[in-house]
């Protein structure tokens, strides 16, 4: 009873920001995203009635077993399959993992389709996503193949992603610039307690069906102007709320400020490119693929780089190996 998974992270065009309930996580608003070819979380779940307690290694590093989100997920999977063996887990990122680059989508998203393969459980897609949600709200976005919605249902049955178009349907990239490997303070899971005490936050609740249908309209004219404009005035919204929080929640570094800024420069220079941002300091650059080289070269020139990591859009979580015994 051992698979493997390969999941990718995602980049939130409209971003996720709280929750209806933090056990079942389904979120305040509906989002969009696009999976991410170079962020990827690999992972093997292995259940065998001579383990006597759960293992689970990440990035090599063993971690502690007490209050683990990981074995919360192994559970729910064990219950769902009615398999009650101790599991050893062996995660690994090709990336910085807790810098904001979104590696609990990748690791849970993994973690769902490798533990329950290795349990013997056959879900459909939805199911997939539902039970990856309950682990990290966005991982569920990481199940379906490319451009994803997440939508936003009021109960957990209803709150799934599903897959707008495959990853083929638009040349665009997402290239990060990271300016910092520093681990976040606050992790999104803890940041999403505070989204309503923003006195913005009820506000963006309100107008995030709008813009819901926007990008799915600029997204279906493959329109790269209007869509980067919104979704960069979406990540600036988001942090926003993050800034007037309570506590605050300050990711952007000096050095992220400074490439904001660079982005907006270079744009106007005619450089068409527009910068999002997620839970942490490092900044998501899109643009259409004829220009990733001049995207490259000019953030090679910056210091506050130290490097970048280009991204097309990508498949969803998949098994790469079965071990049969
Ligand atoms: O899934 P979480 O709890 O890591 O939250 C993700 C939050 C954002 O990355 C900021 C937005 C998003 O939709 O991915």
């Amino acid at each position: 009873m051992k698979a493997t998974a390969v999941a990718p992270s995602n980049i939130a065009f409209i971003k996720y920001w709280g929750v209806k309930d933090e056990i079942l996580r389904p979120p305040k608003n509906g989002s969009i995203s696009m999976n991410l070819s170079e962020l990827l979380t690999t992972t093997t779940v292995e259940f065998n009635p001579d383990f006597y307690q759960d293992s689970i290694v990440v990035d090599d590093v063993q971690e502690i077993i007490e209050g683990n989100r990981v074995i919360k997920h192994l559970d729910r999977i064990r219950s769902l399959a009615k398999v009650s063996y101790k599991a050893k887990v062996i995660s690994k990122n090709n990336f910085p993992a807790s810098t904001g680059l979104s590696s609990s989508a990748s690791g849970f998203s993994a973690l769902t389709v490798a533990a329950s393969a290795a349990a013997g459980l056959k879900l459909s897609e939805k199911e997939f996503s539902i039970l990856a949600r309950q682990g990290s709200g966005s991982a569920c976005r990481s199940i379906p193949d490319g451009f994803v919605e997440w939508l936003d249902g009021e109960t957990s049955e209803t709150s799934y992603a599903i897959s707008l178009y495959s990853k083929d349907y638009w040349d665009i990239i997402d290239v990060v610039a990271i300016v910092s490997t520093n681990k976040k303070e606050i992790s999104s899971t803890e940041g999403h307690k505070f989204a309503t005490t923003s006195p913005f936050f009820n506000r963006r609740l309100e107008i995030n069906k709008e813009k819901m249908r926007l990008v799915k309209q600029y997204l279906q004219e493959k329109n790269f102007t209007a869509f980067g404009e919104l979704i960069e005035a979406e990540a600036l919204e988001l942090h926003a709320i993050y800034l007037t929080s309570h506590p605050s929640l300050i990711y952007l570094l000096p050095a992220s400020l400074r490439l904001l800024h660079l982005v907006k420069k270079w744009r106007k220079e005619g450089l068409e490119i527009y910068f999002t941002l997620n839970t942490g300091q490092d900044v998501h650059i899109i643009c259409q693929k004829k220009d990733v080289k001049k995207v490259t070269q000019k953030l090679s020139e910056v210091d506050d780089v130290q490097s970048v990591i280009i991204n097309y859009p990508s498949k969803g979580a998949h098994i790469i190996q079965k071990h049969l015994f």
